[in-house]
């Protein structure tokens, strides 16, 4: 049995923490992500939290702290439901690890990146009952999982803005895809913040604080910062860099696998494509020349402001091999840029350039079973 009710497939960057992707096809043809395929990110040891003596306390620049037990918040609050994709802003790491290596960070690939249906309470009905006062510019999240990348280690944390808190549709989260949160994604409750890096969809959460400042905690004052490419990350303190907090414009290749050997004659390509905050998905091309000429492909349905799109196109491979590249276009027409060259980062963040996988395509190759 794979840990953590995993597929037994998943690749495992990490055991301890456990840090572990699907194979990218996993992702490819549902809007929800099964919770077996559901990647998960951790810096430290799964905490298993007793449910019962659990409290959420919301603190800091408010007017009533509130101690919260998981009862309470089902009960007093409205009960609200929203499919969000969570990104880690190491996916696709891999990429930029071909361009320079990234000592020490994961090489993640194309599916450091879910969708699921998250039920809880918006985080502003609490923090409107707890009642922010003036000067409130942060809302930050405390968890108990002690991270070693800290010096000294340190627990978890992160904070977004008040306006991205109050916005409504961040979830404070105990169930997903219709299933008690797992452990292994933050049980009894964690934080979703729809649109921005996985970072801050903080697990686990048992504190939350009103305050003027960002949160001082490891993972938000000095890791996922962008640092610029001459910066030296071990030298690199709280404040370096720019904050991370809506994803990116990003797209991947989902099917046919890169290195996969495919039949000749039509096949179908698909992937998915994701813009954060107010973006949406606009249009998605595919090309088999390098991008000199692309086709568009078909968009699914859009399951909500904060889902990932699906796409699909038939392509009619050349025999022998072909290298196929995609790329997305948001509702602001901004599109991916190209090469992953010009976005290395000593952290390996944000790989947003064009998805590309090379296939073999044999004329005796058996087509895939449907
Ligand atoms: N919350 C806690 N307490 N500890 C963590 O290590 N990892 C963060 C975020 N929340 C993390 C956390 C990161 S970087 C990501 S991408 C998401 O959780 C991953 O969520 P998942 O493991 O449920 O997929």
């Amino acid at each position: 049995m794979a840990p953590w009710g995993k597929r037994s497939d998943m690749v495992v960057h990490e055991n301890d923490p456990y840090n572990a992707e699907p194979p990218r096809g996993a992702l490819a043809d549902q809007v929800l992500t099964p919770l077996d395929a559901f990647y998960s990110r951790n810096h430290g040891p799964i905490p298993d939290v007793d449910a019962t003596a659990w409290r959420l306390r919301v603190d800091g620049l408010v007017d009533r702290v509130r101690e919260l037990s998981l009862a309470e918040l089902q009960s007093r609050y409205e009960q609200r439901t929203v499919v969000a994709t969570l990104q880690c802003a190491g996916n696709r790491r891999a990429g930029l690890i071909k361009v320079r290596d990234i000592p020490g960070e994961d090489p993640w690939g194309a599916a450091a990146t879910s969708t699921a249906c998250w039920t809880g309470v918006a985080l502003s009905d609490v923090l409107a009952e707890a009642g922010l006062q003036p000067g409130v510019q942060h809302v930050a999240f405390s968890a108990p999982d002690v991270s070693q990348l800290a010096s000294p280690p340190a627990p978890y944390g992160g904070s977004i803005s008040v306006k991205k808190a109050m916005a409504g549709d961040v979830l404070l989260a105990w169930s997903m895809n219709g299933h008690p949160l797992p452990r292994v994604h933050g049980a009894p409750l964690r934080v979703v913040v729809p649109g921005w890096i996985g970072a801050r969809s903080v697990k686990w959460v048992e504190r939350i604080t009103a305050q003027e400042k960002p949160s001082s905690n490891y993972f938000q004052a000095t890791a996922y910062r962008l640092l610029p490419a001459e910066a030296d990350p071990a030298k690199a303190g709280p404040g370096d860099g720019l904050s991370l907090s809506a994803v990116a414009l990003n797209a991947e290749i989902l099917r046919p696998d890169d290195g996969e050997t495919v039949a000749a004659g039509p096949v179908e390509v698909t992937g998915y494509a994701f813009a954060g905050d107010d973006r949406g998905i606009a249009r998605v091309d595919v090309s088999l020349d390098g991008g000199a000429a692309w086709v568009q492909a078909e968009l699914d349905e859009q399951a909500g402001p904060w889902a990932w799109r699906h796409w699909r196109t038939l392509l009619e491979l050349p025999v022998g091999g072909a290298e196929i590249t995609a790329r997305a276009w948001d509702t602001s027409a901004a599109v991916q840029p190209e090469s992953p060259v010009h976005l290395w980062n000593p952290k390996g963040y944000v790989n947003n350039s064009w998805a590309r996988v090379c296939v073999h395509v044999d004329p005796a190759a058996r087509p895939r079973p449907e």
